[in-house]
């Protein structure tokens, strides 16, 4: 296995006041295309359910007035379908007020702090690229407003190793690792968090979760739409940089990661941080990518492009739990379905002495789903009356029906950074490892293949699983 620096551990003074509740919330970027879509949305939810407790500050560079803000933000919230409750939308919206101005200008962040006035515990979130987060958090330290704020961003952080760690370098001049929050929604998400209790609450599962018992796991993202009016951001991007060097890998750590020993979030990203530590690199040997016809002619897209909208992989863990057991993880877009899911396939039991295995039988398979709904599905053989062979049967569970769905990902991931709970983000030395495994895919990626949208990618994404089956699922709910 090869072994590349990392960064040394980082200082973890908390100056972010960790667990103390934010006392006003700043957006940068607050007429773009993520708070249209999610932030205004969220932060409408989180006020029904009366969890918001401060002042919300936009800034952008827009010549608005707080009205037009005001009437963007309804138009946001209705676009997404959610019924506006007026009381709620007004409350909502008196938290609200306005700072228009380039965020280059030292006299934007006078305005800044004026807006948020005596607020000792302010959170700033940067919707904004991130060739822009060290400009805007050096302004943001001049103006003295960074002390004891927490700053949250979004991904990406870097596009390979050593940007990552650029990035990280840069923020680093101005606040401390422990102010930094960064957002990777998969950590919102109701179904990643079940994996954990699932695997340490059970002893039934935990027993049999590792290597003696366990063939392969199969990581399925999949998305029936396609990259649409994204073009731009998406064609520099890929699928492996957009959803698998951190929403997978998420799903990855929280499937492979050993108990972490407290409940605290170092400890947490500690026991996920040993699980990356333990991940090879990837090999581009087992590494397929295909891009869906027609994805060249989208407005945004290079007529030639080789930016793959597919990806499948092979992982592997050298550890006493994992070792010898492949983790093949494959996201699409343009693929049948909409669906991710976590699958372990279990190995194959002897011949059955008593009696028959049906030729058609499925080794037992423990699916979590995440997307769209979360829910768990057992399947096992069992005899039925009449049938001679033991035939595959399945045991499902939809957590909707089971004490609900849970609230959105950016709800719990904007209340967390208010709160302070870091448990949440992703830490510097995790992302750096997520890069590190990745590298050698980007240093040498083999040949995009075209793939028929509607199908399950390539060819060459099937080869990759000689001799461990194939892909199986996704578990769709009829
Ligand atoms: C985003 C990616 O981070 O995650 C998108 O940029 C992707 O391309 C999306 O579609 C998937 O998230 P979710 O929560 O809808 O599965």
């Amino acid at each position: 296995m090869v072994t590349q620096q990392i960064a040394a551990p980082l200082n973890t003074h908390a100056s972010g006041h960790p667990g103390a509740t934010a006392d006003a919330l700043v957006i940068f970027g607050i007429t773009g295309d993520l708070a249209r879509v999610m932030t205004f949305h969220s932060l409408y939810r989180l006020e029904r359910r009366g969890l918001l407790q401060c002042p919300i500050v936009g800034v952008a560079v827009n010549d608005w007035t707080l009205d037009h803000l005001r009437d963007h933000a309804r138009e946001c919230i209705a676009a997404t379908g959610e019924t506006i409750e007026p009381e709620v939308f007004d409350r909502f919206a008196a938290r609200l007020s306005y700072v228009s101005g380039d965020f280059t200008d030292a006299a934007t962040y006078t305005r800044v702090a004026a807006a948020i006035g005596s607020a000792r515990l302010p959170v700033f979130y940067l919707e904004i690229p991130p060739f822009l987060f060290g400009n805007v958090v050096k302004h943001l330290r001049d103006a003295g407003l960074t002390a004891t704020a927490r700053i949250v961003v979004e991904k990406p952080f870097g596009n390979d190793q050593a940007s990552a760690r650029t990035l990280a370098n840069e923020l680093h001049e101005y606040v401390d690792e422990s102010q930094i929050l960064r957002i990777d929604h998969y950590l919102g998400k109701m179904g990643l968090e079940e994996i954990l209790y699932l695997r340490f609450g059970n002893t039934l599962l935990e027993s049999v979760w590792n290597r003696n018992y366990i063939e392969s796991v199969q990581i399925t993202m999949a998305e029936s739409f396609g990259v649409e009016d994204r073009g731009h951001f998406y064609d520099p991007v890929g699928a492996l940089r957009d959803v698998v060097v951190n929403h997978l890998m998420q799903v990855v750590a929280m499937a492979a990661m050993e108990a972490p020993s407290g409940g605290d979030p170092e400890t947490l990203k500690d026991s996920q941080l040993a699980l990356f530590r333990a991940i090879e690199p990837a090999n581009p040997e087992h590494y397929a990518r295909g891009q869906y016809e027609g994805y060249r002619s989208i407005d945004g897209v290079a007529a030639d492009s080789t930016t793959e909208t597919f990806t499948a992989l092979r992982l592997n863990i050298e550890n006493w739990r994992w070792s010898g057991v492949p983790f093949f993880i494959r996201a699409g877009k343009r693929l049948p379905v909409t669906q991710t899911e976590l699958r372990l396939v279990f190995k194959e039991p002897p011949r059955l002495g008593f009696g028959l295995r049906s030729a058609t039988s499925e080794p037992d398979q423990f699916v979590v789903k995440l997307d769209p709904a979360t829910g768990v599905q057992v399947t096992l053989v069992a005899k039925r009356a009449g049938i001679m062979t033991a035939e595959p049967i399945t045991l499902d569970m939809e957590f909707a029906e089971q004490g609900g769905e849970g609230a959105t990902p950016y709800e719990v991931l904007l209340q967390a950074a208010m709160q302070g709970q870091t448990m949440r983000f992703t830490r510097q030395d995790g992302v750096e490892q997520q890069w590190r495994i990745m590298q050698p895919l980007l240093d040498a990626p083999p040949p995009v293949h075209p793939y028929a949208p509607g199908s399950w990618g390539p060819k060459e994404a099937d080869q990759l699983l000689h001799g461990h089956g194939q892909w199986r699922g996704p578990w769709i709910v009829k």
